[in-house]
């Protein structure tokens, strides 16, 4: 071959080879999932993976004609290290969309990358207010504490409950669940009489316990993050806190659905506030309980779950529409005003807010066919974040 032929020749093969890359790359679409995977919010990490994956297998891994990849990160719940897996999510594995996000500061540090790379959020976990104003481009599919404790701060007057001591985990959620439901309760005619915030790393719950007994209040308000819910009960009981008339009562993170089947007979009659219960009554949310435990080996999906499943579905929903075209921007506007029902009820994704609106209900332990479930008993329909008012 000539000098030029030759040169001809290797231009035509890195074009062809650079065109090829680029079909592989187009012809895939990325999700990086970032999750706490290990340490105090694993089980978070575990239910939305599990979640995850489900709706993968139940809805096909091709979409509008694309691979759709999920790529896993484990964040310990460092809001540090969730920052820097986006980042390389976003810079080298080039991925559509990131979704997870299990606590609000692990959220809080990823909103600026996905502002400025115009990568889609979808947060399927955190729960704070003000999450889905750090970023334009955050889509939320779990809920608000303001939302679940609103309807919990109706309730407690109208059932003769006046004095209450709130105790919460010292940050975002906590302080939105104790700010919101402390307004209701006061508005109702209610009074908080102590507002306690216990640490969200390593906390002990026992002096804060100590001390809620010896105020005597008629009810004891707890949010404690996913997971933490049942050392909080043990202690509760352990105290006699139950036979000394103190009711406890909390947005439906305490009787978390991962842990309360072993929570044992103590639980029951706790009445809480929430979006999702295992034993929420729809033909939708049978069939999600029934695959998702026969895929995870008996497991009970709890509302982190359901968060990641309807989050899931939001994505496969966007990529349909746009068929990947139009990079960022054009899959965010699909995700937007969505609307459908998922296992725990029907949902809409507000287009202007990008905030989920939703059901809320109010709930009671009770036993149901030998295991211990959060029976809902009533409804307060389409509730928005009450937080964005503000
Ligand atoms: C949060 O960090 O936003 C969070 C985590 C777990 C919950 C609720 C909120 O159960």
């Amino acid at each position: 071959m000539k000098k030029r032929n030759v040169l001809k020749a290797a231009v035509v093969a890195v074009a062809a080879l650079s065109s090829l890359g680029s079909i592989a790359q187009s012809n895939t679409f990325k999700i990086g999932l970032i999750l706490p995977m290990t340490g105090q919010q694993a089980s978070t990490g575990r239910q939305i993976e599990a979640a995850a994956r489900l709706y993968m297998a139940q809805n096909g891994d091709t979409i509008a004609g694309k691979k759709v990849e999920l790529i896993l990160k484990d964040d310990t719940s460092v809001p540090d290290v969730t920052k820097r897996l986006a980042q390389e999510l976003i810079v080298n594995d080039k991925v559509n969309v990131i979704a997870g996000f299990g606590i609000t500061p692990s959220a809080f540090a990823t909103a600026p990358l996905a502002t400025q790379s115009k990568t889609p959020m979808v947060v399927m976990a955190a729960a704070t207010s003000s999450i889905t104003e750090a970023s334009p481009y955050i889509v939320r599919t779990s809920f608000t504490l303001p939302q679940a404790a609103v309807a919990l701060g109706d309730w407690t007057v109208k059932n003769g409950i006046k004095k209450v001591v709130t105790l919460v985990s010292d940050y975002g959620p906590g302080i939105d669940a104790e700010k919101y439901f402390r307004e209701r309760l006061i508005l109702n005619g209610g009074q908080v009489t102590e507002a306690l915030r216990v640490p969200l790393r390593n906390p002990d719950f026992a002096p804060f316990l100590q001390k809620v007994r010896d105020l005597k209040p008629d009810a004891l308000f707890v949010f404690v993050p996913s997971g933490a819910g049942a050392a909080v009960m043990k202690q509760f009981l352990e105290r006699g806190m139950d036979k000394a008339g103190i009711k406890l009562i909390g947005t439906g993170d305490v009787t978390d659905d991962d842990q309360l089947n072993d929570m044992g007979d103590g639980a029951l009659g706790v009445v809480t506030s929430h979006h999702y219960s295992a034993a929420h009554p729809s033909p939708v949310n049978k069939k999600f309980v029934e695959a998702f435990s026969k895929a995870n080996k008996g497991m009970r999906p709890n509302f982190m779950a359901v968060g990641g499943y309807d989050g899931m579905r939001v994505i496969y929903e966007a990529l349909k529409k746009t068929k990947g075209a139009g990079g960022g921007d054009a899959l965010l506007a699909a995700m937007k005003g969505q609307i459908f029902e998922s296992p725990r009820g029907p949902m809409y994704i507000d287009a202007q807010t990008r905030d989920v609106v939703q059901n809320i209900y109010l709930r009671k332990v009770e036993r149901k066919d030998g295991e211990l479930h959060n029976v809902e008993f009533d409804v307060i329909k389409d509730v928005k974040d009450p937080g964005k008012a503000k």
